[in-house]
């Protein structure tokens, strides 16, 4: 059935649209090539007035889906209220998948967010949304040494469970060490399963903090205590963007060390110099050092934007001259009539991009 629905001869039949979006009338789990998924239940973790909520979401993808390896994320992408389709991207908390598998994702709603506020809110068991196959080099290695320390804080706790919970459905035996940091016990997602492994007597040991109740915050003499060498030891991290700071700093250049972002690194505008010119707009501003996106938004714009990570490419815009950083790898570029990410690149002096 599904080499039918790939054949040339059908996609040209069903040409300019594509055999999906027929497929996806008739019944919404029904892809040929696409992935989508039904959100099968939506789980509130953590509920904390005046703060906000995070959920859990199960979701049930069309058989297209490949299946994911711990710690890869999705792009997931939904249509609010007939407007344009908005993506943004989400890390898998369930344990490793096969093709067709249920996966969840947990998230934040995120106050002035459009999909994590939606999905949250107001998405229903039975509300469809598209997804990308799995994505990510943030995974564990085929062969995992005896031990391991996953390091994680707030929401970035997802692609380190979903590595957790593969171990442990695995039966892992080596020594994995669990270091989350949560604003308070109340905020504490997963509390009740990570007690749950804590005492299965599997090796595990979990330690979840709350520096802002006294509990000792990140340091090399903190860290040496809770692992011995943990230099040498093969050490996953993601978390808000001051904590992967304050991890590479306490790991000091050591190539055990793992990270992943949710957000691009806060550029410094302190050195910032010249201008960068909106042309398309005929807006000009005063170089900040912040990424094009973020300096573009704060002159009025609204540029398309997806992951805010330069995972989804849906920023992509021309940049015809002047010089730009990428503020994740450091790198820096001068072509002229380039094509850019801009919410991972900042101007280096002055910038023309076609916006
Ligand atoms: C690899 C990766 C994995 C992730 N995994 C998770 C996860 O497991 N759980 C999770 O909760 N999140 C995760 N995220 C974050 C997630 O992708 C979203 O960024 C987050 O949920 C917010 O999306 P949103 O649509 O609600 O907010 P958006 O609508 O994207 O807004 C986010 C922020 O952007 C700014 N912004 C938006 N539009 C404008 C504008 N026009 N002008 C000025 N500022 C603006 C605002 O400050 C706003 O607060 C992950 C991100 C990455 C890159
Ligand atoms: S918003 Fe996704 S690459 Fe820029």
């Amino acid at each position: 059935m599904q080499r039918i629905l790939r054949s040339r001869a059908l996609a040209a039949l069903t040409s300019p649209h594509g055999v999906d979006r027929y497929l996806e009338l008739v019944n919404p789990m029904w892809a040929a090539a696409e992935v989508r998924a039904r959100i099968v239940s939506i789980h509130r973790e953590v509920d904390v007035p005046g703060h906000p909520p995070v959920a859990t979401l199960t979701l049930q993808p069309t058989s297209t889906w490949r299946g994911h390896r711990a710690g890869q994320h999705v792009q997931l992408g939904v249509e609010i209220d007939g407007a344009r389709r908005a993506t943004r991207v989400f890390s898998i908390s369930s344990p490793e998948s096969g093709p067709g598998d249920r996966l969840t994702i947990t998230l934040r709603a995120n106050p002035r967010g459009v999909v994590s506020r939606f999905l949250v809110e107001r998405a229903r068991p039975g509300t469809m949304v598209h997804l990308s196959q799995a994505e990510g080099e943030f995974v564990l290695p085929d062969h995992v040494p005896e031990r391991l320390l996953l390091l994680s804080g707030g929401s970035g706790i997802t692609p380190v469970m979903s590595m957790l919970r593969t171990l442990h459905r695995r039966t892992h035996r080596g020594r994995i060490t669990f270091l989350h940091y949560a604003q308070s016990p109340d905020h504490q997602i997963f509390a009740a399963e990570l007690d749950e492994i804590r005492h299965s007597g599997h090796g595990t040991e979990v330690h979840l903090l709350h520096p802002e109740l006294g509990d000792p915050n990140l340091s090399p003499a903190y860290l040496d205590r809770l692992v011995p060498g943990y230099r040498d030891v093969l050490t996953y991290a993601c978390g808000p963007a001051p904590m992967i700071d304050a991890v590479r700093a306490v790991y000091d250049g050591s190539d055990v060390l793992r990270v992943e972002y949710f957000q691009p690194p806060r550029t410094s505008g302190t050195s910032a110099e010249g201008d960068v010119a909106f042309v398309r707009s005929g807006v000009e501003v005063a170089n900040t050092g912040a990424t094009l996106l973020e300096q573009a938004e704060r002159a009025g714009l609204t540029p398309e934007f997806g992951c805010r990570m330069g995972i989804c490419l849906s920023c992509t815009a021309v940049k015809r001259d002047g010089t730009v950083r990428n503020v994740l790898t450091g790198e820096e570029s001068s072509l002229p009539d380039e094509e850019i990410r801009v919410c991972v690149n900042a101007p280096v002096g002055d910038c023309v991009v076609d916006l």
